[in-house]
């Protein structure tokens, strides 16, 4: 192994520089050379590569998006797509490739790990929601930007007395909005893992108010419904006067966290290191609070799981 090549693809996540640093400053510890692929699966398609050296990465440790860019690919789905980006590896003569991303990302590692070329996954998405790890980098930034968003939310809705409907990314799981909602007092958490009833929903806002308490607030996971039509039936059931925010994008930004910044430079360090060791075909992750590497087979294989016993205990605690 002499030259190894990295690149972050998909959504970007807060971390995902951190991640890019420990991998560039790692392989130039180990002697060896390392380049940066730019704007993802596209890049490599078109053969976007940048030598990397050790002032490359400076000052972008505490940065939020990622300095190589990303994109989401279409073209890296059809045989042609991913032969050109076989080739340009082989140009380029690179011998391992690190691709920080979420689990589309990986089905893109696993056919250019088959078909050749030694490739190893880092969990990068703010959604948490991949497959054989119980941490993707950004998820806790993100789970903060979210919680600093909600609490500001919540000093207005006190002030005026409303019922705020705050829908949160996450794709199609509900990691944001379970962490988000438990940690902001929400008096409902609505999430893909478990649906909702729109009674109960109704019943937990007339509870609060029954007892004098004329806020609420509602956290909703963009994977089970839309914010706006919650907050509508909402208005109609209740006529409370009822608003609704999607956070949107701005969870995706920021400096990341330091347990962010932990986390990307051990597995950035990591991933190198089992290239090094002549590993392949494997997704860096976290579990029981350290790092494991599970094969891309089995990663996908296993289902990512959310706790579900904190949606109990959130509803246990919102009374
Ligand atoms: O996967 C990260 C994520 O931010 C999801 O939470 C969200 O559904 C999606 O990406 C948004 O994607 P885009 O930036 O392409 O609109």
């Amino acid at each position: 192994m002499k030259k190894i090549a990295v690149l972050t693809s998909g959504g970007d996540a807060p971390g995902m520089n951190t991640a890019i640093r420990a991998v560039v400053r790692r392989v130039l510890f180990k002697g060896l050379d390392v380049y940066g692929v730019q704007n993802g699966m596209k890049g490599l398609i078109r053969g976007d590569f940048i030598p990397m050296d050790l002032g490359s990465v400076g000052d972008i440790i505490h940065r939020g998006g990622t300095m190589l860019q990303s994109t989401r690919c279409e073209e890296f789905k059809t045989v042609e797509g991913q032969q050109q980006a076989l080739n340009q590896l082989k140009e380029n003569d690179i011998d391992g490739l690190i691709i920080i991303g979420g689990d589309g990302s990986f089905k893109a590692a696993k056919i250019l790990n088959d078909r050749g070329l030694p490739t190893i996954g880092i969990p990068g998405t703010i959604d948490n929601d991949i497959a054989g790890t119980e941490y993707s980098i950004g998820f806790d930034t993100a789970v903060n930007t979210a919680v600093e968003a909600i609490d500001k939310i919540r000093d207005t809705a006190v002030s005026h007395e409303r019922t705020y409907v705050i829908e949160v990314m996450g794709r199609d799981a509900g990691d944001i909005a379970l962490w988000a909602g438990m940690c902001t007092g929400a008096e409902s958490i609505i999430i893909p893992e478990v649906g909702y009833d729109p009674t109960d929903v109704i019943d937990r806002v007339k509870q609060g108010a029954k007892r004098g308490k004329m806020h609420s607030i509602i956290v909703v996971a963009e994977g089970v419904g839309k914010g706006i039509e919650i907050g509508e039936m909402i208005k109609q059931e209740t006529e409370y006067d009822t608003k609704v925010s999607i956070l949107g994008h701005l969870q995706r930004g920021g400096a990341p966290s330091a347990f962010d910044r932990m986390i990307s430079s051990q597995m950035g360090a990591k991933a190198v290191d089992l290239l090094v060791e002549g590993k392949k075909g494997l997704m860096v992750g976290f579990k029981n609070g350290k790092l494991i590497h599970t094969s891309f087979e089995e990663a996908s294989e296993e289902k990512h799981n959310i706790d579900l016993s904190i949606y109990h205990l959130a509803r246990s605690l919102s009374i």
